[in-house]
């Protein structure tokens, strides 16, 4: 496999060892190997793993029911979406807003893969000739300011983390290197950053992490978040994502942290298990991502789960007009929301945070249930 040559050649050339980051950021991003570079299909039925908006339409009903809210607040605008996948929130959010007379003067797409944005294109052309010139694809942030709304649903769980290991009295970075050819762990004493930085994690937390406790934490998340809303000069940024705020995500009970992978619609805990062919995930601290857009400039204007988010934005309003006197259509738009609104599952480990600037009105996805207090 050229992936694993690749990611070998790197180790070989760094004195056999290389940090976790690093390995996920190849074995995700490597130009034309990484799992989100390379050409398979990745989502929905036919792929790895089903995310909200291959779902149901609903998702992106309730999205566009905020997005035109603060599209008319910013007297217009433009939306941004990081990371579109298949192309369908976008084509999604896009066909409601057209309904309610809303629509962006442009919908940008932020897309590392090459390969992503190629399905991206042909998709968007395909459904929605129409509107083929609003639609814009970038491959860096945009530098011109703009009013409107930064989206991102599963984005911020594939960013690189860097893996570590509480050793009684000292901090141990996980890295990577070959065993017989194959990748596996290997630890090595943390550097001073790395060991401040889980030392006031640890110091945190209200109770002991027992010896050999592993966890990871996101070093990206505020610079990368930083660069790609720095342009966004009034409106919203939305984050989807699964995750915790920092008090709930470096407990004792969580001692293996959070990293999963998924290939062909299974959950797999190794993360060198296919390297290249499955998407490598950790939960989002977002605690962390609060303090990202503090420190960013913006106003954390909510946080809640995916369920009171749906239901915030009218999914119950969504559902009866997209059904409209179809009953077999409403039968499975209810199924559909019953799936993404699940208690346990998608509905609650599902978060929303919301960063504004210059806005007035509360967003109506966090008005049923704001959980900023437990950040
Ligand atoms: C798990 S998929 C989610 C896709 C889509 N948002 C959805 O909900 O179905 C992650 C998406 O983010 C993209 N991505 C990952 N890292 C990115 C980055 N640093 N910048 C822009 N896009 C990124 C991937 O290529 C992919 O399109």
């Amino acid at each position: 496999m050229r992936v694993h040559a690749h990611i070998a050649a790197k180790i070989h050339a760094a004195g056999g060892w290389i940090g976790f980051e690093q390995y996920m950021e190849l074995a995700l991003y490597a130009p034309g190997l990484g799992y989100y570079s390379a050409g398979a299909q990745k989502f929905g039925d036919g792929g790895d793993f089903t995310t909200a908006p291959e779902i149901s339409r609903l998702f992106g009903a309730c999205l566009a029911s905020q997005c035109a809210a603060v599209l008319a607040e910013s007297n217009g605008g433009s939306i941004l979406e990081i990371g579109a996948g298949s192309g369908r929130l976008a084509g999604d959010l896009l066909t409601s807003l057209e309904a309610a007379a809303a629509l962006p003067r442009r919908y940008r797409i932020l897309e590392v893969s090459a390969d992503l944005r190629a399905r991206q294109r042909a998709y968007l052309h395909g459904r929605l000739p129409h509107l083929a010139g609003i639609l814009e694809w970038l491959d860096a942030p945009p530098e011109e300011r703009f009013d409107g709304l930064i989206v991102a649903n599963e984005v911020l769980d594939a960013i690189p983390v860097s893996r570590f290991r509480w050793q009684g009295g000292r901090i141990e970075e996980l890295g990577v290197s070959l065993h017989g050819g194959r990748f596996g762990w290997s630890a090595r004493p943390a550097g001073a950053v790395m060991s401040a930085h889980c030392e006031a994690l640890r110091a945190a937390g209200d109770e002991a992490w027992p010896v050999g406790y592993e966890s990871e934490y996101c070093p990206r998340l505020a610079p990368w978040s930083e660069s790609v809303t720095r342009a966004l000069r009034s409106g919203a940024v939305l984050w989807f994502d699964y995750g915790l705020p920092r008090a709930h995500y470096y407990i004792p009970e969580r001692a293996a942290g959070t990293l999963l992978c998924h290939h062909r619609h299974r959950v797999i805990d190794d993360p060198f298990a296919h390297p290249g062919l499955q998407d490598i995930t950790a939960w989002v601290d977002f605690t962390a991502l609060a303090e990202a857009g503090a420190a960013a400039g913006f106003e954390v204007a909510g946080y809640t789960n995916q369920a009171y988010f749906l239901a915030g934005t009218g999914i119950d309003l969504h559902m009866r007009a997209l059904a409209g006197a179809d009953e077999r259509a409403a039968a499975r738009l209810a199924n559909e929301a019953r799936r993404l609104m699940m208690p346990g599952e998608m509905g609650e480990r599902f978060k929303v945070m919301a960063w504004t600037r210059g806005l007035e009105r509360p967003l109506s996805g966090f008005v049923l249930h704001d959980l900023r207090h437990t950040l």
